[in-house]
């Protein structure tokens, strides 16, 4: 078995990436900037939301994060971003979700200017990319592709991807569809999961819940990339992360699989930050 390690993976394309950004300071003056709008206090965004600001500014990208009231009015949030879209100092803007429930998403998500949705979430990103035009890539996904294209080839595999979030298995089935992949997005309501799966190539797990897929769903030909991340509780209190794998036992039925922590998470880091330095170009016409 191996374990397809997304930190070591991330490490080396964060160093090529850094290693970008100073060409790019150097040849164009450029440095380019994200902004994270984190709205209230969920401890798990805030986490998220440091683990960004200490990345971006390890490789050489410029972060701020705006914090603001969980009792923000809808309209003020989109006021804030039209703030963002019009700073031409700004090249990414990504507002992290869950919002509060007073909020429309998607209101939210379709007010960032799509030269700027570094989440590739605004609904015309998901369209182009739908239709194999990709404006922008969102991170989860981008991050499992990078996995999956270092390990092993795409081309005419079954992919069985479980979960059809909005911002990973949707995007997710589009963008390895377009890599040739043949895509079977399964979820809640689908007959057969476990037969699906353990007949398909490849397996992505982005349901959110914590040891769902077990060792009988795979077979020894299965590479798992596990997206799930969920906090567990254990009986001395501690709390633990893991993924949507019954890991200890699947890992040893299987070709490979990535863990968590780990895995997908620091992928989908880099992806952000990737993003911020390709939009940053794009919006300025630098075409290398
Ligand atoms: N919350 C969980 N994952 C994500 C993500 O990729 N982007 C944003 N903006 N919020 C998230």
């Amino acid at each position: 078995m191996k374990i397809i390690n997304g930190k070591i993976l991330s490490d080396s394309l964060n160093k090529k990436l850094s290693k970008n950004l100073f060409l790019l300071k150097k040849e164009n003056s450029i440095s380019p900037s994200l902004v994270v709008i984190l709205v209230g206090n969920n401890s798990a965004s805030s986490l998220y939301v440091r683990n960004k600001e200490k990345k971006a500014l390890e490789v050489g990208i410029k972060s701020y994060v705006v914090r603001l009231d969980e009792k923000i009015k809808e309209e003020e949030l989109l006021s804030v971003i039209q703030e963002y879209n019009e700073r031409s100092d700004i090249d990414g803007i990504l507002v992290q979700l869950p919002l509060p429930l007073h909020i429309n998403s998607d209101k939210i998500t379709d007010k960032i200017n799509i030269e700027k949705d570094v989440d590739g979430f605004n609904s015309k990103n998901i369209g182009l990319l739908a239709l194999g035009r990709p404006n922008v890539i969102p991170c989860t996904p981008l991050g499992c592709y990078f996995m999956l294209d270092h390990f092993t080839t795409l081309k005419g595999k079954n992919v069985t991807i479980i979960g059809r979030s909005n911002i990973v298995g949707k995007p997710l089935s589009y963008l390895l569809t377009n890599k040739n992949a043949t895509v079977t997005l399964v979820h809640s309501k689908s007959l057969n999961i476990k037969k699906i799966c353990s007949e398909s190539d490849i397996i992505v797990a982005a349901i959110g819940k914590p040891n769902f897929i077990k060792k009988n769903w795979v077979n020894k030909n299965s590479i798992i990339i596990d997206v799930g991340i969920n906090v567990l509780k254990e009986k001395d209190g501690t709390k633990k992360i893991v993924g949507d794998v019954d890991y200890l036992k699947v890992s040893k039925e299987v070709k490979a699989i990535s863990p968590v922590p780990g895995g997908v998470g620091p992928m989908t880091i880099h992806c952000l930050l990737l993003n911020t330095y390709l939009l940053a170009k794009k919006r300025r016409n630098i075409l290398h």
